[in-house]
């Protein structure tokens, strides 16, 4: 029998109880910055070292952290079902849970890319520096979007949402755009799931909330996917 196929949108909420703080349960601050300064092209304009030095430490940060259960389960659910993962974070987590197939909207802390060549992207760990270089001869950036920033890989997600069976999205507060949009790709009467500690109101057609912590909420709605 071919298998259902499952789109998972999720957010920082799901790597919280890994221990990475998310965007905006703290006062706008992410890890004690204004998230403007580290996180958008003016920013980075304005003080390249500091912006660098963040995604250094969050790049650091991820030796310190380690999957948790909702991570683990939703890597679980490939073993009934064909799943996508669609990640606003820029952590390895999910990688590390074993999920095969994922789209990092956002980017990815482990890789940097060139400034005046946006397809020169390389595999990295450990700090970026201004010694370091794309082949070019142009600074590394972080491969992350910024706010201000396009998001390439919101076609390819819209396109696996057009055609899921069933939509799972974990741990976001579902305000920041395009993300926050795609349920509105997933058909009318595909059963979607929304696991989040303090959910935002969402409303679209066969939505079930589920107000819990990723790690707890997502174990038991995999659970009773899987016994489906
Ligand atoms: N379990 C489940 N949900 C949780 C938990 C938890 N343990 N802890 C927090 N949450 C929920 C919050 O209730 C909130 O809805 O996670 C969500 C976190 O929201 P945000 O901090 O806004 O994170 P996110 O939605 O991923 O942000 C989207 O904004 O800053 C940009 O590019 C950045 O990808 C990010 C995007």
């Amino acid at each position: 029998m071919k298998k259902q196929k499952i789109v998972v949108l999720t957010g920082a909420g799901i790597s919280a109880e890994s221990g990475i703080q998310t965007f905006r349960d703290a006062d706008g601050l992410w890890e004690g910055h204004d998230v403007m300064e580290v996180a958008s092209p003016q920013g980075w304009q304005k003080n390249k070292t500091l912006v660098q030095d963040f995604y250094n430490q969050r790049r650091a940060q991820l030796h310190t952290v380690q999957p948790n259960e909702a991570h683990k389960a939703l890597a679980e659910l490939e073993q009934k079902y064909e799943v996508c993962i669609i990640t606003q974070n820029v952590d390895d987590l999910h990688e590390r849970a074993g999920s095969s197939r994922i789209v990092h909207l956002h980017g990815e802390l482990k890789k940097v890319r060139s400034t005046i060549d946006s397809n020169l992207v390389y595999d990295w760990d450990g700090d970026v520096t201004d010694q370091d270089k794309c082949e070019k001869g142009s600074q590394l950036r972080p491969h992350i979007v910024w706010f201000g920033e396009a998001v390439p890989m919101i076609e390819i997600a819209a396109e696996l949402c057009a055609i899921a069976d069933i939509m799972i999205i974990v741990g976001t507060s579902m305000q920041v755009y395009p993300a926050a949009g795609l349920i509105d790709y997933v058909p009318t009467n595909s059963d979607k799931y929304f696991v989040d500690a303090n959910p935002a109101a969402v409303h679209a057609p066969n939505l079930r909330i589920i107000q819990d912590k990723a790690t707890t909420g997502v174990r038991r709605l995999v659970d009773e996917l899987l016994a489906k």
